[in-house]
């Protein structure tokens, strides 16, 4: 747990400490949940590489002539291990992962838009295996936090970075519920893909502005349904077969909301909707994707009738 030195939130140190403990005793049994991913990790922890890439969608963690073709065939069952894979695309020393998301597609809508990242303390919240924050490095921020509850990509992050070495990333298994341990401690907050599962959206979106230093910036990007007023559909049960989804708002609704819980330069920079091609079933994510959420005989539906998805990309700082 390095993290912690990064902040000085006196009154909730200790309370993170505990928490990350108790995380940590829990994650550590020697159960077959945890083993099934805890094995592979630590399997690919052997090896390391210098040679990494980040700059380019494609983000690359060692190369072929690095490994035997034995160790190939091993790195390549440890790295199935951790199936599905949801976001990327990742090339592991020349095994190439094609990911259920084209990732580097949504970062390419982000980066021109990104707040100066060198330097500065960034969270990433629901960060998955930490595809964005390796995108992140090339900018040479002094530390990302992931936030992330799932065991599976806790591991298959560490998998990740045990090979390519960044220090200045680290995950912990906490979520978006523990953000207010964090009051004033980041320049920037990325939260992507969770809004929608949360309840209290607005609430969420007041402890994020606390958890910002002042100045900082909020990156916020959602699931939305299409259409300029500011509404929020909320679904019986799932919406396009996601359970857990709460309100889905559109781009001018979340752009209220922001305002309601008081960011300031609220700005809706990207909307656009979603496709088959952006979100697909591959060879390392074998299970259900866009194209079995949405009617078949009317694209413009969720399969339980819903407008179907386009996602929305905001920001707002901390003024
Ligand atoms: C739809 S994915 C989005 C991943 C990534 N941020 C992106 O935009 O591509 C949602 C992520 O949030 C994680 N998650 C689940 N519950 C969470 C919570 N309470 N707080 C933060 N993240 C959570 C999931 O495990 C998953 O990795």
């Amino acid at each position: 747990m390095n993290y912690i030195k990064h902040f000085a939130p006196q009154k909730t140190r200790t309370e993170i400490i505990r928490l990350h403990q108790q995380k940590q005793r829990w994650v550590n049994q020697q159960k077959k949940g945890f083993l099934r991913f805890r094995t592979p990790y630590q399997a690919i922890s052997a090896y390391q590489s210098s040679r990494v890439c980040c700059d380019h969608d494609l983000v690359r963690l060692g190369d072929p002539d690095e490994i035997t073709l034995q160790q190939r065939q091993e790195i390549t069952e440890h790295l199935r291990a951790f199936m599905p894979w949801r976001k990327g695309p990742f090339s592991i020393f020349g095994i190439d992962i094609d990911s259920e998301w084209q990732s580097g597609r949504k970062w390419q809508r982000i980066e021109p838009h990104l707040p100066v990242l060198n330097n500065k303390v960034i969270a990433d919240i629901g960060c998955n295996n930490g595809y964005y924050m390796f995108r992140m490095t090339p900018y040479k921020p002094q530390f990302v936090l992931g936030l992330e509850p799932s065991v599976q990509h806790y591991y298959c992050f560490k998998a990740l970075n045990s090979i390519a070495g960044f220090d200045n990333l680290e995950i912990d298994l906490l979520g978006v519920e523990h953000i207010h341990l964090f009051p004033e401690v980041f320049d920037v907050i990325f939260l992507m893909g969770v809004i929608y599962h949360r309840s209290s959206p607005v609430e969420v979106l007041r402890e994020l502005l606390a958890a910002l230093k002042p100045g900082g910036t909020i990156i916020l990007e959602s699931q939305a349904i299409p259409g300029d007023e500011p509404i929020a559909l909320f679904p019986e049960k799932t919406y396009a077969k996601v359970p857990g989804t709460y309100f889905v708002p559109t781009g001018t609704c979340l752009q209220n909301w922001m305002i309601r819980a008081g960011f300031g330069d609220v700005e809706l920079f990207c909307s656009h909707p979603m496709n088959s091609d952006e979100q697909r079933r591959t060879e390392w994510m074998i299970f259900e994707s866009y194209e079995d959420f949405i009617d078949p005989g009317n694209p413009s539906l969720t399969i339980e009738g819903y407008p179907a998805p386009c996602r929305v990309f905001l920001k707002g700082t901390k003024t």
